[in-house]
């Protein structure tokens, strides 16, 4: 067993539930190349590895495809069955109830598109594990964001019109050990519970014992480069294993950064 990009968030967390696998960091494997020698006898690939700088795939679209796009290929080249990790935003976020396994993708970023044309690269005997809003308690994510901003500012700005489902990435990784007893193809895998990210940056700071206030705000008001879907819950019409609550991935991450 491959797990790619065993340096990221989801990768880190792969490693403790898939202990037994062969972990490569990017320094190891760099996907956007062909895989080095020796992995083609691997079993099964978990694939971490990706581009994942939102804002930043929109002034280098084709620099987020050659990882997200070329990248899988090469991890699906190797042979064995592949686990893709996709992403809510390859939806337009035009709905207003959750979006299941048979909703059309209608990407609105460069990096929505890169996924959604990685979901394609990883081929049709593959996993595809669509999830959202990621954090744990290494790497970039809005969790650590936050706790750093808590003990330096009163208050912080945040959106409060963008609706999804904050994803503990051990949940994650533990669901997609559940999820290879079922058949390949795509699957809605994310947390249960919903929010926007100023009632979930208010839950953290609630749960960090953080007196710093939020100022919700608009996506426009934001202003970044990326559009990103205003709503975007992700549910399975399929069945597929169900995550517990964002409220518990957060409590058992604060834990973990103690
Ligand atoms: N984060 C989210 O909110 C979110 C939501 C839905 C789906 N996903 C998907 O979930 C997966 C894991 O995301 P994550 O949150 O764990 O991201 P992450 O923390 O940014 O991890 C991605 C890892 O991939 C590595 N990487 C980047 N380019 C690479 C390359 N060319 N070759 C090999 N490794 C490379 C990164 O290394 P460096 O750090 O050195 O660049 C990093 O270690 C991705 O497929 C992502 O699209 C993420």
């Amino acid at each position: 067993m491959l797990i790619t990009g065993a340096g990221g968030q989801l990768g880190r967390a792969l490693v403790e539930e898939f202990p037994e696998a062969r972990a490569l960091t990017r320094a190891e494997w760099d996907v956007a190349l062909p895989a080095p020698e020796g992995l083609v006898e691997s079993e099964l690939v978990l694939h971490a590895a990706a581009w994942t700088d939102v804002d930043g795939a929109e002034d280098d679209p084709q620099g987020a495809a050659a990882v997200n796009v070329g990248g899988t290929a090469n991890a699906a080249a190797l042979g064995a069955p592949l686990v893709y990790y996709s992403s809510d935003y390859v939806f337009d976020g035009e709905k207003s109830e959750p979006y299941v396994e048979s909703d059309g993708p209608r990407p609105q970023s460069a990096y929505g598109r890169s996924k959604l044309h990685g979901e394609a690269a990883a081929g049709e005997g593959s996993w595809i594990v669509r999830s959202s809003w990621l954090f744990g308690p290494t790497g970039n994510n809005f969790v650590r964001t936050m706790l750093r901003l808590g003990t330096e500012r009163n208050e912080v700005a945040v959106v409060d019109d963008q609706r999804g489902s904050p994803t503990y990435v051990a949940h994650l990784a533990r669901a997609t050990r559940e999820l290879l007893a079922f058949p390949p193809g795509v699957w809605h895998v994310a947390a249960a519970g919903e929010c926007t990210w100023a009632e979930f940056a208010e839950a953290i700071f609630a749960a960090a014992g953080l007196a710093c206030r939020v100022r919700r705000i608009t996506t426009a008001e934001l202003g970044r480069p990326a559009a990103r879907p205003a709503y975007s819950v992700l549910r399975s019409e399929k069945k597929a294993p169900e995550l517990p609550h964002w409220r518990e991935g957060l409590r058992e991450t604060l834990e973990r950064l103690d």
